[in-house]
C-alpha cells in the first residue's frame, strides 16, 4: 500500500573467495563508493555488469522453476515497441499484443458455482463475501496441477468506504467487520482457457478462499511461545487467518507462500491508556500497533483484534505463510523460522548443496532485508518437513566498497531467546548492525545466473531521521539519496555463485530518477530516460529467459519531480544490457502489482491494485483484477 489518500486503512505507504575480485569489484568500487552519485558514476556500474550478467536460458531453475513451462529463449527480449507514460483510465500494452488486455477476474466476482454477481451499489454481499474474488489483488504465482492450471492471489486489503456503503465507511457491527475480513486473505482458483479467452473454473474442487478468519497452524521455533499464546489459544500453536497479504513466492515443492505486510493497521485498543508488559510495548513501537488503529475497527467487535484484551494477538501476524493449493482442505502454516516484519515477498532459490535460501523484504523505511537457509537439503520427492522451519536468519550488511556480508541472527549474536528473536526480527537485526534499508520491496532471483534483485521502493527518511527502532540511516552507496522519493533496484552476486554464501558482491541495476526535470542524482542512472522514467519501483519477476519485470506502486501526479511520469507501470529490464523499456502503463490511480504465466508461456497475467475511475467496467466503482496479457499472433511472451 503506497497512498494514504487512496488506500484510506493502510500506511506507507566469510572468509570465502570472491567472484570476480578484479572486474566485477573494482567496478563496484569505482562506481558506488562515493557519497554522491553522479549520473556518469551510476552509468559505470550499470553498464560494466553487461558481460557478467549470466547465460540466458539455461539450465539452472530458481525456486519451483519445474513446474513452469520452459518458454522459448529470448523470445520477447525487449523486442516490443515501448509504449508512452499515460494519464488516463485504461490499460496500454505494445502494439503486437491485444489491446485492451482482457480481465480473468475482477473484485467481488463469483469463484464458485451459485454466487451472485458483483452489486456495484452495494460492493457485493456480505453473505458472499468469502465466495468471491477478495478486494486488491497483489502477489500471484500459477501452479499446474493434474494438467490443471491453478492460481494463488493475495489481497492485500480491503475498502471499507467501498465495502461498507450503508454504514458510512465504517464497521458498525460484528457482521460488518466479518464482511471486510472475507475479502481479504487469498484466493486459490481453477482458471481455463475458452473461446472467449480465460474464465474462472467455478466448479473446480481446489477454488478456495482464505480470510482473516481461516484456521492456520503457527510452526517452526517460535511455535508455542509465551509471547503467541492467547486466551483463545493458550498453545501458541493455532490461530485464524491471515492477512496483509503483499507479495508471493514458491517453493522448489510447489507450494504457495504468501507474506503478511501491514498486518499492524489492523489491531487497536478499546481501553485507551492499557498498558502492556515492557517487551511487548517495545514490539508495538517498532512494528506500529497503535490504540487506533488505520480505520478498519476490528478491535471494536472483534476481540481478537483488541490488543488491551489480547495483547499476544499481533505477534501471531507478521510472518510468510505456506498454502498448498492442491489441497483446498490443508491447513496453511506460518512460519516462524523466516522471522516477523512487515514481508513483502518470498523468493526462494537453492544453495549449491540443496539447501533452500528464501530471500524476505521487510517494506518499512529504514528496515531491513533479510534472507533464511534451511539446515536440510530439499531432495525433490523427499520430505520438506522442517525445511523453512529449521535454519538460520540472516539480516544484509551493505558496505559501500560493493561487498557485503548475511549477518546471521542467533541468540549468541542477537543477545536474545529464539523465539523472541523471531517475533521481533527487528530488533535482532538492528543489534547485529543491519544496514537500514530503503524499503525493501519484491526480491526476484535470476532464472540461470547467481544473482539476486531487490526493489528498494522509495525512503523519504533516508538521511533525515531514524528507523523506529532508533537506528540511524545516514545516505549510503546502496541507498544513496537523501529523502529518497524514486527508488532503486540493488542487485546481488552471491560468492561462489552459490545462494548458501555468505558473502557476496553488489550493485545497483537501476537508480530511478526523473532526468526531464533533474540534472543531479535525481535524473537516475544512465538507464534511466526520458522515455522509460518511473518511480518506485515495488513488484519483480524475472521471466524464463531472464527478463526482469519491473513494477511500480509510486506517485502518478505526472507533475514535479514526477512529471512525464504518468501512471504507474511495469517495465521489462534486460539485465545483460542494462535496458530498461515501459511495456504496460495502468489506469489512474492503480499500482500494478503482481505477475505470473499461464503452464505454456502465452499469457501474462498481471495485477492491477486499487485503481482509480470507474476502471475496468467503464462505470460504477473501479476494481482491482488480474488482467491476461497476450500477444495478438498468440506467441510466447517473456
Ligand atoms: Fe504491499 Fe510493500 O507493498
Ligand atoms: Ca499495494
Ligand atoms: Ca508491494
Ligand atoms: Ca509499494
Amino acid at each position: 500500500m503506497s497512498e494514504p489518500s487512496r488506500h484510506a486503512p493502510s500506511e506507507d505507504d566469510g572468509g570465502e573467495t570472491r567472484m570476480d575480485e578484479v572486474g566485477f569489484d573494482r567496478v563496484v568500487e569505482r562506481s558506488l563508493s562515493r557519497r554522491s552519485l553522479s549520473r556518469r558514476g551510476l552509468l559505470g556500474g550499470v553498464l560494466a555488469l553487461g558481460p557478467i550478467a549470466g547465460v540466458m536460458g539455461t539450465g539452472l531453475l530458481g525456486c519451483g522453476g519445474g513446474q513452469r513451462t520452459r518458454r522459448a529463449e529470448g523470445a520477447l527480449r525487449l523486442s516490443f515497441t515501448p509504449v508512452p507514460a499515460r494519464g488516463d483510465d485504461r490499460v496500454h500494452v505494445p502494439a503486437g499484443f491485444v489491446d485492451p488486455p482482457a480481465p480473468l477476474v475482477r473484485w467481488g466476482d463469483p469463484i464458485f458455482e451459485g454466487v451472485e454477481e458483483f452489486d456495484h451499489a452495494s460492493g457485493g454481499s456480505a453473505e458472499d463475501s468469502d465466495r468471491v474474488f477478495g478486494e486488491n489483488c497483489d502477489g500471484m504465482e500459477s501452479f499446474v496441477h493434474g494438467g490443471r492450471q491453478l492460481l494463488a492471489v493475495n489481497h492485500e486489503y480491503a475498502n471499507p468506504a467501498r465495502n461498507l456503503p450503508e454504514s458510512g465507511g465504517t464497521p458498525q457491527s460484528a457482521a460488518d467487520v466479518l464482511k471486510l475480513q472475507s475479502l481479504q486473505g487469498v484466493s486459490v482458483i481453477e482458471v481455463r482457457e475458452t473461446d472467449r479467452g480465460w474464465r474462472v473454473v467455478k466448479e473446480s474442487p481446489f477454488n478456495r478462499r482464505i480470510t482473516h478468519n481461516t484456521p492456520m497452524a503457527i510452526v517452526g521455533p517460535a511455535a508455542g511461545h509465551p509471547l503467541l499464546r492467547t486466551s483463545a489459544d493458550p498453545t501458541g500453536t493455532r490461530t485464524l487467518g491471515t492477512m496483509a497479504n503483499c507479495g508471493s513466492g514458491r517453493t522448489p515443492w510447489g507450494t504457495y507462500l504468501t507474506c503478511e505486510e501491514n498486518f499492524n493497521g489492523y489491531f487497536g485498543s478499546t481501553e485507551a491508556g492499557a498498558q502492556y508488559d515492557e517487551v511487548v510495548a517495545a514490539g508495538y513501537g517498532r512494528y506500529g500497533i497503535g490504540a487506533k488503529g488505520v480505520g478498519y475497527d476490528y478491535h471494536r467487535w472483534d476481540e481478537r483484534f483488541d490488543t488491551s484484551r489480547s495483547p499476544n494477538e499481533p505477534h501471531r501476524a507478521g510472518w510468510v505463510v505456506e498454502i498448498d493449493p492442491t489441497d483446498p482442505n490443508s491447513t496453511p502454516k506460518k512460519h516462524t523460522g523466516l522471522g516477523r516484519f512487515k514481508h513483502e515477498n518470498a523468493e526462494c532459490a537453492l544453495a549449491g548443496d540443496g539447501r533452500v535460501v528464501v530471500y524476505m523484504g521487510d517494506d518499512e523505511r529504514g528496515e531491513f532485508l533479510y534472507r533464511f537457509v534451511s539446515n536440510a537439503r530439499y531432495v525433490e520427492g523427499q520430505s520438506t518437513e522442517g525445511l523453512l522451519d529449521e535454519g538460520t536468519l540472516y539480516a544484509a550488511q551493505f558496505d559501500d566498497d560493493g561487498l557485503g556480508t548475511w549477518l546471521a541472527l542467533t541468540p549468541e549474536t542477537t543477545g536474545m531467546e529464539l523465539g523472541e528473536m523471531l517475533i521481533f526480527a527487528r530488533e535482532a537485526a538492528s543489534r547485529v548492525g543491519a544496514t537500514t534499508m530503503d524499503r525493501p520491496e519484491w526480491v526476484a532471483v535470476h532464472p540461470s545466473a547467481a544473482e539476486a534483485y531487490c526493489s528498494l521502493t522509495n525512503n523519504t527518511n533516508r538521511g533525515v531521521k531514524p528507523n523506529a527502532g532508533g537506528d540511524a540511516t545516514p545516505v549510503d552507496a546502496v541507498n544513496p539519496r537523501e529523502r529518497n522519493c524514486y527508488g532503486q533496484v540493488v542487485r546481488w552476486r552471491p560468492d561462489r555463485q552459490d545462494h548458501g554464501s555468505t558473502t557476496f558482491a553488489w550493485d545497483l541495476y537501476v537508480v530511478a530518477g526523473n532526468p526531464a526535470v533533474h540534472d543531479d542524482d535525481n535524473a537516475g542512472s544512465p538507464n534511466v530516460t526520458r522515455d522509460n522514467m518511473f518511480n518506485s519501483p515495488d513488484g519483480m519477476t524475472f521471466d524464463r529467459s531472464g527478463l526482469l519485470w519491473i513494477q511500480t506502486d509510486g506517485s502518478d501526479s505526472d507533475e514535479g519531480d514526477f512529471a512525464g511520469m504518468g501512471n504507474n507501470q511495469m517495465l521489462v529490464g534486460d539485465p545483460e544490457t542494462g535496458e530498461i523499456a515501459r511495456f504496460m502503463t495502468g489506469p489512474k490511480g492503480c499500482e500494478i502489482t503482481g505477475l505470473t504465466w499461464s503452464a505454456d508461456g502465452r499469457t501474462l497475467f498481471v495485477g492491477i491494485q486499487h485503481p482509480g475511475g470507474s476502471w475496468p467496467d467503464g462505470e460504477g466503482l473501479p476494481r482491482s483484477s488480474v488482467l491476461a496479457v497476450q500477444r495478438s499472433d498468440g506467441g510466447v511472451i517473456g
